[in-house]
């Protein structure tokens, strides 16, 4: 079990309850990860180096697990605008903001809220170098922000994935067996379904992740420009916008 720095029970404890719980079998459970890779900008030194505990903690705290995020958002529910406020007012460790980041506008908006950077799933996976099919970064490009679902909710291992035929298919059995569902109902429809679409770039064949914040995704940059047109975006919002409201 994990060791838990002051005031994560607190304020996260839907988080380490849906991380704690036992899954069903074989449903894409969200395991606590450590992911160097995909934490963004602007983390101060000493963020991500904790020990175990400490570092998973914090990126825990930081994946919280919004509503409007890729992958499994928890079941509360509760979106970045409350949960990342109530974050800084809990917890004693540095933490980042994820769910619904894109651009400068959500980085500067995350430290605004107390966070000390971001973290993005998404965004990160329609840039050139992200090591999956074409098909997907164009999905994503495509989508807007009305162009996901939820699904699974019944089991309590909610899912938020990109609209698709798959999808509608899932959600009709989950409409027919209402509260009856279990996961075998769908285990087809979302066991082995990643390689399909991630690889061979079959954009129907199942349910897949994506976040809401494909409705502020409009290109595939290198990891490299993305990041650079953030932190742009990031210093001329709080250099012009902000400080030209400071200064009334
Ligand atoms: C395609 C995809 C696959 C993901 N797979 C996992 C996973 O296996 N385990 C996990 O903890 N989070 C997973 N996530 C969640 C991300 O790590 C991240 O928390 C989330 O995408 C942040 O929200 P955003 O997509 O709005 O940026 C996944 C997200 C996406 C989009």
């Amino acid at each position: 079990m994990m060791q838990r720095p002051e005031g994560f029970d607190d304020v996260l404890s839907p988080v380490t309850r849906h991380v704690e719980s036992e899954l069903p079998g074989n449903v894409l459970p969200q395991a606590p990860r450590v992911e160097g890779g995909e934490a963004a900008a602007k983390v101060p030194p000493g963020v991500g180096q904790g020990q175990g505990g400490h570092h998973r903690a914090t990126t825990l705290a930081a994946r919280g697990e919004l509503v409007e995020c890729g992958g499994h958002p928890g079941e509360d529910d509760v979106p970045n605008f409350i949960l990342l406020p109530r974050a800084a007012e809990s917890l004693k460790i540095p933490f980042v903001a994820s769910g619904g980041m894109a651009d400068g506008r959500s980085l500067v908006a995350a430290l605004a809220l107390g966070a000390e950077g971001m973290n993005m799933g998404t965004r990160f996976i329609a840039t050139k170098e992200a090591p999956v099919h074409e098909n997907v970064k164009q999905a994503i490009v495509k989508a807007s922000e009305l162009d996901t679902r939820l699904i699974m909710r019944s089991l309590r291992n909610t899912e938020r994935v990109l609209m698709n035929d798959g999808v509608k298919r899932i959600m009709e059995i989950e409409r027919t067996k209402g509260a009856a569902l279990t996961i075998d109902d769908i285990h087809d429809q979302v066991a082995g379904i990643y390689p399909k679409v991630m690889l061979e770039g079959d954009m129907e064949s199942g349910a897949w992740s994506c976040g809401m914040v494909a409705g502020l995704i409009h290109d595939v940059p290198t990891v490299k420009q993305l990041i650079d047109r953030i932190m742009a975006e990031a210093e001329a919002t709080i250099g012009q916008r902000l400080r030209g409201f400071a200064a009334g």
